[in-house]
């Protein structure tokens, strides 16, 4: 049985070729993962911020999908010179937008980004037992949806496991 590709626009294509600030940062001032080693789905960002909370660079590890990178590559692209809290206002859905559109099925994929995103920006305040009156308390969607995979990842891994 021969599977059907998925149907990836250009830019996505483009951007999972010639991904943009791939790779660790060395001096980054916080690093943020989401997702789950187990199943492979897994990004990390790296973030080095400055005194005035300005994003000077961004970069990203991924295991993901096409999709996964696509989207971590723009994220990287977009929050470049931001200040956090405009950063933090970036949704999972600006980012489909910005890739050109995603397969329905590969939503979870840009959620996952933003989700590391947002994780990387809450622990650089939380490091800093900081509480800017803009990042509410509740967890955003993004970072709900990495939470709930991991779980996910988390019961699958073992099942598998146990079923060995
Ligand atoms: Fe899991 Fe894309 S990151 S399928």
């Amino acid at each position: 049985m021969s599977r059907m590709p998925l149907p990836y626009n250009p830019k996505v294509l483009e951007l999972f070729r010639n991904p943009k600030n791939l790779g660790k940062m060395e001096d980054a001032t916080i690093v943020a993962v989401a997702g789950n080693p187990a199943c492979g789905d897994m990004i990390t960002f790296y973030l080095k911020i400055s005194d005035q909370d300005i994003i000077e660079k961004a970069s990203f590890e991924s295991y993901g999908c096409a999709a996964n990178i696509a989207t971590a590559s723009i994220v990287t692209e977009m929050i470049k010179g931001m200040k956090l809290e405009d950063a933090w206002n970036i949704t999972w859905k600006s980012v489909a937008e910005a890739v050109g559109g995603l397969p329905s099925i590969k939503f979870h994929c840009g959620i996952l980004a933003v989700g590391a995103l947002k994780r990387a920006i809450r622990a650089y305040y939380r490091n800093k037992g900081l509480f800017p009156n803009w990042l509410p308390g509740e967890l955003s969607f993004e970072e709900k949806q990495a939470l709930e995979e991991e779980e996910l990842a988390r019961i699958l891994s073992k099942r598998m496991r146990t079923e060995e």
